[in-house]
């Protein structure tokens, strides 16, 4: 390593003389036991997201050592520093505001510190994109590893694992259908293991589409997180960043390309992914300067059938999809469909990769093409005066008689509205209403959260009522179903046409057609533009990280990501 720019003697510290900052550096680092042999090695840092607010990364110290074996033995000296970590449940006001300061956090460690590569360890929803963001801005030769998904559990002889199952017993919980204690019995259970929600959800999502791009060696994405299966895994990937240090490469600009990206948009439709992952795509190729056309991905999606069985769109867990064979099947029968010379992290293409793969066995996970679990993929994106810059779908978690339909406005000014009258007893409200929320995009609530899962009115569950079409520029989470639309684009809060909605207009939902309309005329839609005023500032937004976000977040179809973080285009 007598290269000045690899190892210790990459970016140094400017103290105006290059020779004493190496000379200080090596010093400090000895300070915790280092020889000058150590020293000399190819440097692989390794993100530390362990967090004790994260039960979905409590295995990151075992994967650390993991890492580090396959690093040493590989001949690379491991490094581990911490980044920002974000748990979905422990982020207030939810964790897709703290994904960009995440993938800052991220870009500007790798960067100013030495390293000649870099293992990424995510896992929970959006520190992948986060990771994934954030390397791919650095510029550093990266390599990703999941924490991998929990176990399924067990209640009364069912199986059951977060979050599709949560929603599930919640909702039976609010109808009456099972008590307090009953409740509690099953907290006991949903998330029985360390390790990411255990469905399809955006963690499962981002994992598989990690795969796809190419950013993970073959067979990670499925692993679950206490196999020892998935401890190998991480030590093969710790050899890998070695392997990648010495080569300088391939850097993130390299594998995420164009071409990868569209393969992981078509895996995205034939996994049944979350929604979230179309957002989190966008924001990850905008800091390569590509752009997602929401229009080519909803092509894709008319030309790729939903291919794997998992909850929410399917019944299994990712446990079955890893004993299946994991992403590596899937991508073999999507084989017409990918772009096979796209180049991935192991040095090999995406083609090579499928043809290494074991032979095929028999399985019920992951389907074949003549036996899809839907014939067409799992997102449709929407346009229409209600969504001029588009809104988003997941067509395979919806009611099929609800995708068509025409039906009178119940509209909830924000997110504590909703709150306040879902459940009242004189809210004006039927089984053909279409519930609409305003001011829960990026910037109305602000952070984008995953509330666009609007609870159905508990006058309407006691009557039995199970899904209704619900409309907002929030997200949802990937384990969750319905017939919600989402991503509302332009938001409300910045005076999209969803805030001009008003209780009693008629909306129109033609997923066939891709449209989503409110029925009232350009005039009227015009005289109320001319009345809207934006809702007022959020408290405390007028400093710091609040008001980074607010000035510069952009919308759902560039990925919610911050502007100036975007590639600047030459
Ligand atoms: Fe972490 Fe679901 S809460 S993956």
């Amino acid at each position: 390593m007598t290269d000045k720019k690899t190892g210790m003697r990459k970016g140094l510290t400017q103290y105006g003389d290059a020779e004493f900052s190496l000379y200080l550096r090596k010093a400090f680092i000895k300070g915790m036991g280092y020889t000058d042999d150590a020293l000399d090695r190819p440097i692989v840092g390794i993100t530390n997201t362990f967090s004790g607010y994260n039960a979905c990364h409590g295995t990151v110290p075992q994967l650390i050592e993991s890492i580090k074996r396959g690093i040493m033995l590989a001949g690379g000296l491991p490094v581990e520093f911490p980044t920002i970590t974000i748990h979905e449940s422990f982020a207030f006001p939810t964790s897709m505001y703290m994904r960009n300061l995440m993938s800052m956090d991220t870009e500007e460690m790798v960067r100013a510190q030495p390293m000649d590569s870099v293992v990424l360890i995510g896992g929970c929803d959006k520190t992948v994109p986060a990771l994934l963001m954030g390397a791919a801005s650095a510029g550093v030769p990266a390599i990703l590893e999941v924490t991998g998904p929990m176990l399924p559990g067990s209640h009364k002889g069912e199986r059951l694992g977060a979050c599709t199952d949560c929603r599930r017993f919640w909702g039976k919980y609010r109808a009456g259908e099972i008590d307090a204690d009953e409740i509690a019995q099953i907290t006991d259970q949903l998330v029985p293991s360390a390790g990411t929600c255990g469905v399809m959800g955006t963690a499962s999502t981002m994992a598989i589409v990690g795969e796809a791009l190419g950013m993970m060696l073959p067979g990670g994405a499925c692993i679950p997180a206490v196999l020892a299966d998935r401890f190998r895994h991480a030590e093969q990937t710790g050899a890998q960043a070695v392997k990648m240090a010495k080569e300088n490469g391939p850097t993130p600009d390299k594998v995420m390309t164009k071409d990868a990206f569209r393969n992981a948009l078509t895996v995205l439709q034939s996994i049944g992914g979350s929604t979230n992952g179309i957002v989190h795509l966008a924001a990850i190729a905008g800091r390569l300067g590509i752009k997602i056309d929401l229009d080519e991905f909803d092509e894709i999606g008319r030309n790729t059938q939903v291919l794997v069985d998992l909850k929410p769109s399917g019944e299994n867990y990712m446990d079955d999809m890893h004993k299946a064979g994991g992403t590596g099947p899937l991508l073999r029968e999507l084989s017409d469909n990918l772009v096979l010379d796209a180049m991935t992290v192991n040095g090999k293409t995406l083609g090579e990769n499928i043809a290494d793969l074991p032979p095929p066995f028999e399985q019920n996970v992951i389907r074949t093409k003549d036996n899809p679990i839907s014939q067409s993929g799992g997102m449709a994106v929407l346009t229409g005066n209600l969504a001029p810059d588009r809104a988003v779908i997941k067509h395979v978690a919806a009611s099929p008689e609800l995708l068509l339909h025409t039906g009178k406005a119940v509209v909830f000014k924000n997110m504590e509205d909703l709150v306040d009258r879902i459940d009242s007893s004189d809210l004006d409200v039927d089984k053909d209403s279409v519930l609409v929320m305003q001011n829960a995009g990026p910037k109305g609530a602000p952070g984008m959260p995953e509330s666009g899962y609007l609870p159905i009115p508990k006058k309407l569950l006691a009557a039995g009522v199970k899904d209704m079409v619900r409309i907002s520029d929030a997200r949802m989470s990937g384990t969750a179903f319905g017939t919600i639309v989402l991503h509302v684009a332009p938001e409300s809060a910045i005076g999209g046409p969803l805030a001009l909605v008003q209780d009693g207009d008629m909306i129109k939902l033609d997923v066939e057609n891709r449209s989503i309309d409110v029925l009232i005329s350009d005039e009227e839609m015009a005289k109320r533009r001319a009345n809207w005023t934006p809702p007022p500032p959020h408290p405390g937004s007028e400093r710091g990280y609040s008001k980074l976000y607010q000035d510069t977040v952009n919308q759902a179809p560039d990925g919610a990501d911050f502007d100036f973080l975007q590639a600047v285009k030459p």
